[in-house]
């Protein structure tokens, strides 16, 4: 079977990789990902400077989901810079995610990664969880403001890790703006921001920052993460892939993913809670799946979700 994705250019060996957040802020977590069946390796959004995140507890489960506000913990950029070289060594595409608290943090950092040729750069404008900081993808001027000035400082393959939109209005808007803007590629969704879990023992809420509001993810975020590669895919019509983000568990949800229009998958909370070795058995089942349907590689499935 034939699980390799082409994206901007790309060759990825296999469509599924660890979605940017889980599991991949040290070096010692991005070479776990390196060796394993994973296929590319993606980094935590990087900022400006090193960060400790929120106070915690600030990830925890609950049956059929998650819900984090880890207030992007990771090494500051200058420190992946210089892992990549590294982390090339795994033969495996690399996707650097970025973060600023700035339009000019976002350029700074863009360019200096940028100049250590990942083989691709993911633009986070979606993060629920920076007091202070709302998710810029929400704020539509802004958006085409910050990807034309980070384009022009771009010369890798650049998409941007976006947050679920509820209204077909808004998908037709960011739709139109990321292909003015020359970006190369979406991941949807990141968590649906600004949950709220509370725990029926305590009468408290899960997670201590913000309040207990938090980014939900896992398997109950599956239909809004569908809806929203297939809004995508609709709109965009291959000329921008998608990779679809968002309550991936098992083969048949990667299967669900490509049939809405998704090139490739990354996962989140299911890679966190089982660890590495998911990618294996993700590939397995997938596989079976693929193979059932009479299709020869996973690139086939993508987009042939029919309607009614
Ligand atoms: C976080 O670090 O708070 C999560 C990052 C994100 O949702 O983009």
């Amino acid at each position: 079977m034939n699980l390799t994705a082409e994206i901007a250019g790309v060759t990825f060996p296999t469509c599924i990789m660890n979605a940017s957040g889980a599991r991949c802020v040290t070096a010692e977590e991005l070479e776990v990902i390196g060796k394993s069946r994973a296929g590319a390796i993606v980094t935590k959004s990087m900022t400006l400077n090193a960060r400790d995140g929120n106070p915690t507890p600030r990830y925890v489960t609950f049956p059929r989901g998650s819900i984090n506000s880890m207030g992007l913990p990771n090494l500051g950029y200058q420190t992946y810079v210089d892992l990549i070289p590294h982390l090339k060594e795994f033969k495996k595409p690399i996707i650097a995610s970025i973060a600023g608290f700035s339009p000019d943090e976002f350029i700074d950092i863009a360019t200096a990664i940028d100049a250590a040729k990942p083989d691709l750069l993911e633009i986070n404008l979606s993060c629920p969880n920076i007091e202070g900081h709302p998710q810029i993808a929400y704020d539509f001027k802004a958006v085409e403001q910050l990807i034309t000035k980070i384009r022009n400082v771009v010369s890798r393959p650049m998409g941007t890790k976006l947050p679920p939109y509820f209204d077909p209005v808004h998908h037709d808007h960011i739709a139109k703006i990321l292909e003015r803007c020359g970006i190369d590629f979406i991941s949807v969704i990141n968590s649906i921001g600004n949950g709220l879990v509370i725990n029926p023992e305590t009468d408290a809420v899960i997670i201590k920052p913000k309040g207990g509001f938090g980014g939900l993810g896992g398997a109950i975020i599956k239909p809004v993460a569908l809806a929203n590669v297939r809004a995508f895919a609709l709109r965009l019509q291959g000329r921008i892939p998608v990779i679809g983000v968002g309550g991936i568990e098992t083969g048949q949800d990667i299967y669900e993913h490509l049939l809405a229009g998704a090139s490739a998958v990354q996962i989140g909370t299911a890679f966190v809670e089982e660890g590495p070795q998911i990618f294996g058995r993700l590939e397995q089942e997938l596989t079976t799946i693929v193979a059932r349907k009479g299709l020869r590689s996973t690139a086939e499935a993508v987009g042939r979700l029919t309607e009614l």
